[in-house]
C-alpha cells in the first residue's frame, strides 16, 4: 500500500501542494517519498529514503519548478526503501515520470523484455517497467493517453498509477483494484489514493473503477473505459460527489478508527498477499524440507500465525514443526538446535526485539533463517537468509488484524506447496487447496456484511462481564487464543484463551452460571468432541457463543448467541474467517467500553525491549 498523488495546479508552482498532499498520505506508507514536476520541456525529480518532512528538510521538495506534478509515498514492496527504489520512476531519457501503487505480478518478465530491448533499469521496483513500456509506446503514438491505454493490458496485478511527460500540460491515471479518486478543484485538479490528498484543496470527488483511465489537463478531466484488449470507450465523466469528511475522517476512509478500517481491509489485504511470486513459496517450502529440524519463532499475534500454521503443516504437508513463543525460544529449545535446523520467524513488524533477539541467537548456532514479515527493509529482513513479504500495507491500529490475516494466507499458502514436496499433496490437490485459500477474501467480504451488526449486538450484551474464555480445538485453539488476545488487548476485558479439550482439567472450575465462553466451532474433524465441550459448560449454567458453520443447527440450538459463517472451500483453512468475528466482537466491546481501540493503553505497536 503507498500512497499516490497527482496534480495541475492553476496558478503558481505545485511542489508545496503536492508535499502537503503526501504528508496527509503517510497513513498509507512512510519509508520513503519523491515528487516530481514538469517544466519547460524537463521533468525535475527529488526523492529519496524516509518519512516526507525529513527528507524536506534535506533537499527541500518546494523549489521543484512547474504547476504540474505527481507525488508517491511508499511502503516497499519490490526493494528495499532507498532513494533509487523511492518512486516516481522514469524511463530511459527522462521524459516519463510514473508514481504506482500496486503490484505488477509479470514485471520480472516484462523487465526481461525490454532489457532485452536496450532499456536501462535504476531500481528493483516493479514499478518500474511502467515507464519503459510507456516510452514505447509513444514510439506508435503521439498522444501519452493512447500510450497508456496501450501499456495497462500488458500489466499483471493490480495498480494505480498517474503519469507525467516532460511536455508538462497533461496527466494520465489509471486503476485496476487499486484505489483512486478524481479532485475538482477550483484552482486545480487532482487525482489521488484517497481523498486526505486534496482535501484541502478541493471536496468534489469522483471514484474511479477498474479499467478506468483519465486524462487530466486545466481544463478539466476525460473519462474513459478500456476493454480486456485496451479499447477504449470515452464515458461522460460522472457527477462529482461533495465529500463531507474531515481529513481525519477520511484517512480512516470514513470508518471511526484504523482498526475498524483495516479488519475491513482483510479481503483487499489477502489478495495482495496471494499475488506474491509463487517461486518465493517454492523455495521456502524447499528450504524448510531439507532441514531436519524446523520451528517457528513469533510474538503475539505472530505467534497465534505460527500456531496455526503449525495445524497447517501437519494436515495439509504431513510436516512437524516445533512452534516457540520468541521470548522463550533461546531459553528452551536453542541448546538443541544447530545447522541442521531452520527457523521460520513471523513478524509483522520485523523488528519485535524478542523475535530477532530469539533469531540471532538460532543463526550463531548455524540455523538457516527464514522470515515472514510485513515490512520491507526491516530487522529481521537483514538477518535472515530467505524472506517472504505479507502484503497488509501499513497497519496503524495497535491490535494486528489484517496482518494476522495475510500471516495465516502466507503460511497456508506455503504449507500445500511444502505438500508437494513431502508426498502428502499432488500437484492437482495443492492446486485445488489454492483455488480454495482464493475464495477466502471473498467469503470474508460475506461474514463482515452479513455478521458486523449481529456482533455488534452481541457486544452490547456481555459488555458488563469482566471475564471470557475462548475455546477451540485443533487449529481453532489458534483463533481461541487470537480471539482472547484481541479483547484484553483493546477492551481490557481478562479472557483465557484455552485449547477447549484440556478445559476441563482446571479453567472449568472458573465457571458459574452466565459465564461467557466463545466457542470457536468450525465443521472441522474437531467439531464432533467440541459439542461434549459445550454440554460440560452449559451443564456449569455458561453463556455459549458459537461461532460456527450457518449448517450447524445443533450447535446453533445449544448456543446463546451464534454468529454463523457461510461453507467454507477449505476447512483447512478456517482462522482465516473465523478470526473475522473475534476481531469485530474486541473492536465493539472496546468502543462500548469507552477505549480507543487504535491506542491501547501500556502497548506499543512494535515492541523493541526484551
Ligand atoms: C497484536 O495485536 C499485538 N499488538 C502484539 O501481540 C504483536 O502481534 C506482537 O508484538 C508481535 O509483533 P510483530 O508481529 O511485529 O513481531
Amino acid at each position: 500500500m503507498c500512497g499516490i498523488i497527482g496534480a495541475i495546479h492553476m496558478k503558481g508552482n505545485v511542489a508545496p501542494l503536492l508535499r502537503k498532499s503526501l504528508k496527509r498520505l503517510e497513513y498509507r506508507g512512510y519509508d520513503s517519498s519523491g515528487i516530481a514536476t514538469a517544466a519547460n520541456g524537463v521533468i525535475f525529480i527529488k526523492k529519496d529514503k524516509g518519512k516526507i518532512d525529513e527528507i524536506h528538510q534535506q533537499i527541500n521538495f518546494d523549489t521543484l519548478p512547474g504547476s504540474i506534478g505527481i507525488g508517491h509515498t511508499r511502503w516497499a514492496t519490490h526493494g528495499p526503501p532507498s532513494k533509487l527504489n523511492a518512486h516516481p520512476h522514469t524511463d530511459c531519457y527522462d521524459r516519463i515520470a510514473v508514481v504506482h501503487n500496486g503490484i505488477i505480478e509479470n514485471y520480472q518478465e516484462l523487465r526481461q523484455i525490454l532489457l532485452e530491448g536496450g532499456h536501462q533499469f535504476r531500481s528493483q521496483t516493479d514499478t518500474e517497467v511502467i515507464p519503459h513500456l510507456i516510452e514505447d509506446a509513444l514510439n506508435h503514438t503521439s498522444r501519452l493517453e493512447n500510450a497508456v491505454a496501450r501499456v495497462l493490458p500488458k500489466l499483471e496485478g493490480s495498480y494505480a498509477i498517474v503519469v507525467l511527460e516532460a511536455k508538462g500540460n497533461e496527466l494520465v491515471c489509471a486503476r485496476k483494484e487499486s484505489p483512486l479518486v478524481i479532485g475538482l478543484g477550483q484552482r486545480g485538479i487532482y487525482c489521488a489514493s484517497d481523498v486526505p490528498a486534496f482535501l484541502p484543496m478541493t471536496r468534489k470527488t469522483i471514484v474511479l473503477e477498474d479499467n478506468e483511465l483519465v486524462h487530466l489537463t486545466a481544463n478539466g478531466a476525460l473519462l474513459t473505459r478500456l476493454d480486456e484488449n485496451g479499447s477504449p470507450t470515452r464515458l461522460p465523466l460522472r457527477i462529482p460527489t461533495e465529500v463531507q469528511w474531515t481529513i481525519d475522517m477520511a484517512q480512516k476512509g470514513g470508518y471511526p478508527h484504523f482498526m475498524l478500517k483495516e479488519i475491513h481491509e482483510q479481503p483487499t489485504a489477502i489478495r495482495d498477499t496471494l499475488r506474491m511470486k509463487k517461486s518465493d513459496f517454492e523455495n521456502f517450502a524447499d528450504v524448510l524440507h531439507n532441514h531436519k529440524k524446523v520451528i517457528t519463532v513469533a510474538a503475539g499475534t505472530s505467534y497465534h500465525a505460527t500456531l496455526a500454521a503449525k495445524y497447517m503443516f501437519s494436515q495439509i504437508s504431513n510436516f512437524l514443526v516445533h512452534d516457540v513463543i520468541a521470548s522463550e525460544g533461546t531459553d528452551t529449545v536453542a541448546s538443541s538446535l544447530g545447522e541442521d535446523t531452520a527457523v521460520l520467524a513471523v513478524t509483522q513488524s520485523g523488528e519485535t526485539v524478542d523475535t530477532l533477539h530469539a533469531v540471532k541467537h538460532l543463526k550463531k548456532q548455524g540455523s538457516t533463517v527464514l522470515a515472514i514479515t510485513n515490512t520491507v527493509g526491516s530487522s529481521i529482513t537483514r538477518m535472515a537468509d530467505h524472506v517472504v513479504y505479507t502484503q497488509a500495507g501499513p497497519e496503524i491500529g495497535v491490535a494486528a488484524t489484517k496482518t494476522f490475516a495475510t500471516q495465516l494466507a502466507t503460511l497456508a499458502s506455503l504449507s500445500t506447496y511444502l505438500g508437494v514436496l513431502t508426498g502428502a499433496q499432488t500437484i492437482k490437490e495443492k492446486n485445488e487447496l489454492l483455488a480454495a485459500l482464493n475464495q477466502f477474501p471473498e467469503l470474508i467480504e460475506i461474514i463482515i456484511r452479513n455478521q458486523e451488526n449481529a456482533i455488534k449486538d452481541a457486544s452490547q450484551e456481555y459488555i458488563t462481564r469482566s471475564n471470557f474464555f475462548f475455546l477451540g480445538r485443533g487449529i481453532s485453539t489458534a483463533t481461541a487464543l487470537e480471539g482472547a488476545l484481541k479483547i484484553k488487548e483493546i477492551a481490557y476485558v481478562h479472557a483465557e484463551g484455552y485449547p477447549a479439550g484440556e478445559s476441563k482439567h482446571g479453567p472449568i472450575a472458573l465457571v458459574e452460571p452466565g459465564f461467557p465462553i466463545v466457542f470457536v466451532a468450525p465443521n472441522d474433524k474437531t467439531r464432533r468432541h467440541l459439542e461434549g465441550n459445550v454440554m460440560e459448560m452449559k451443564a456449569r449454567g455458561a453463556q455459549i457463543i458459537s461461532i460456527c458453520s450457518a449448517q450447524d443447527t445443533t450447535l446453533i440450538n445449544l448456543s446463546d448467541h451464534a454468529i454463523s459463517l457461510p461453507p467454507l472451500p477449505s476447512i483447512l483453512f478456517s482462522p482465516i474467517c473465523y478470526v473475522v468475528p473475534l476481531q469485530l466482537l474486541a473492536y465493539y466491546a472496546a468502543i462500548l467500553r469507552g477505549h480507543n481501540p487504535d491506542q491501547p493503553r501500556n502497548l506499543a505497536k512494535a515492541v523493541t525491549v526484551l
